[in-house]
């Protein structure tokens, strides 16, 4: 079988890794891929959000299953055009990726259909928004409506904060048309759990849950990032909590779906927080995470390649998806600077010594047959023991291996689990 994976960072490098576990894959292409991952797939330099370009691929290549994996191109509709072209994907289409697309149409879905969220109100005007804002006691959660790399978020201590975000998002256009409608909600507490699901629209099979590491620096000082590491599983989800959000949250948000004639099929993917109320959604993205599904992966014991065929053809429930009983810690090391301003090109060394971890190579690029340093997270290093404490030991032995000018990654991953 021939498959074709979009997208290009440490996500889609573990997806690929898990991919070619299965005998019967004979060729994996990586759009756009990266130097890392061109070890594991070939790479061709088409964009991830090319749909034409996808498409005039898939079809000059004869690709048999193809899984879309970046918000972008969900969100833009490329499982659509695939699909229309005959070629079957792992993916929500875009009526359904709007779960993540709008920040709107999530919050309007979850009080129409009583899913457990922050409470919200939604503007398209400025004015409004301000003379709103000025009503609210801090923290201030405001959010812009669309896509935004993960920065569209503004947890504001004062009220002057949340105006300055209001005026940056609505005024400024400073993530330009996703920001011309926001949401500002309630700020809630408690801990934050990322579960993964696979769905097909009836039948939802969560993942094994993990803890994401959003904050740049040790002690979660520092800027948001899209992620400094993950451990799995997490603590603070207890089953009897995952019961509760299988009845509450999960169940409910795929039936809803439904009714809304959005069938969602793909990776669903639930940002929680176990506030002392229950369990409430800070957000839903219509995606494997990253770096969660480096952490996650690893754990699948499943064929990763059937059960998202199953997916795809709405036969989840006929196929068994099974996770091993083991922990895994996932450390990304970054560019220096990283998430604000940071230098590119710089030679990685020390990948060879790795040893009984695994690497997903998300910012780096081949220069003369070197790896050479390329984005902001440029890679993680995911290990795998019967306990967290052992996988987050392992996984740091590793990482000391990795070199690169201005490296750095977080030292506590995991810390706040093993204490928990
Ligand atoms: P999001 O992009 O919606 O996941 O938000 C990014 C981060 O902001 C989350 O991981 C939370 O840590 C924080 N956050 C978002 N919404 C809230 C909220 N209503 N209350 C408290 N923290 C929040
Ligand atoms: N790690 C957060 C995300 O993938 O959105």
């Amino acid at each position: 079988m021939k498959l074709m994976v979009i997208g290009g960072g440490g996500r889609e490098h573990a997806i690929i890794r898990k991919l070619k576990e299965n005998p019967a894959v004979t060729e994996i292409f990586a759009l756009p891929g990266n130097g890392g991952i061109a070890a594991d797939a070939t790479c061709v330099p088409i964009g991830a959000k090319d749909i034409a370009g996808a498409v005039d691929f898939a079809r000059r290549e004869e690709i048999d299953f193809a899984v879309v994996a970046p918000d972008d191109p969900l969100v833009l509709g490329m499982v659509d055009a695939l699909e229309e072209a005959g070629v079957p994907c792992f993916g929500p289409r875009a009526d359904a990726a709007v779960i993540e697309g709008s920040k709107a149409f999530s919050k309007n879905l979850m009080k129409k259909y009583g899913i457990p969220t922050a409470a919200c109100e939604i503007f398209d005007d400025m004015d409004a928004a301000l003379a709103y804002v000025r009503t609210q006691t801090p923290p201030i959660v405001v959010k812009a409506d669309g896509l935004a790399l993960g920065k569209g978020v503004v947890i504001a201590e004062t009220v002057a904060e949340a105006e300055n975000a209001v005026r940056a998002m609505m005024g400024e256009h400073i993530f330009g048309e996703s920001g011309s409608r926001v949401v500002i909600e309630e700020y809630l507490t408690g801990p934050e759990v990322t579960v993964l699901s696979f769905t097909d629209g009836k039948t939802l099979v969560p993942m094994v849950a993990s803890m994401d590491h959003k904050r740049a620096l040790d002690g979660d000082r520092g800027l948001n990032t899209g992620g400094m590491g993950v451990i799995a599983p997490n603590p603070y989800y207890t089953p009897e909590i995952a019961r509760q959000c299988m009845e509450t949250i999960f169940l409910p948000t795929m039936h809803a779906m439904n009714a809304e004639g959005r069938p969602f099929r793909g990776c669903l993917y639930f940002g929680l927080m176990l506030t002392p109320h229950g369990p409430r959604v800070i957000e839903y993205n219509c995606r494997f995470g990253d770096p969660e599904t480096q952490a996650v992966l690893p754990l699948l014991e499943s064929d990763l390649l059937t059960v998202m065929q199953a997916v795809r053809n709405g036969r989840l429930d006929e196929i068994d998806v099974r996770f091993s009983d083991a922990a895994s810690c996932c450390v990304i090391v970054a560019s220096g600077g990283y998430p604000a301003k940071y230098e590119k090109g710089f030679p990685i060394t020390g990948l060879e010594q790795v040893s009984g971890a695994c690497v997903s190579v998300a910012g780096a690029a081949l220069q003369d047959g070197r790896l050479v340093t390329s984005g902001g997270r440029v890679l993680g290093v995911t290990a795998v023991a019967d306990t967290l404490r052992e996988a987050v030991a392992l996984a740091y032995k590793n990482v000391e291996q990795i070199r690169f000018e201005g490296c750095f990654w977080r030292h506590d991953i995991g810390k706040r689990a093993l204490e928990a």
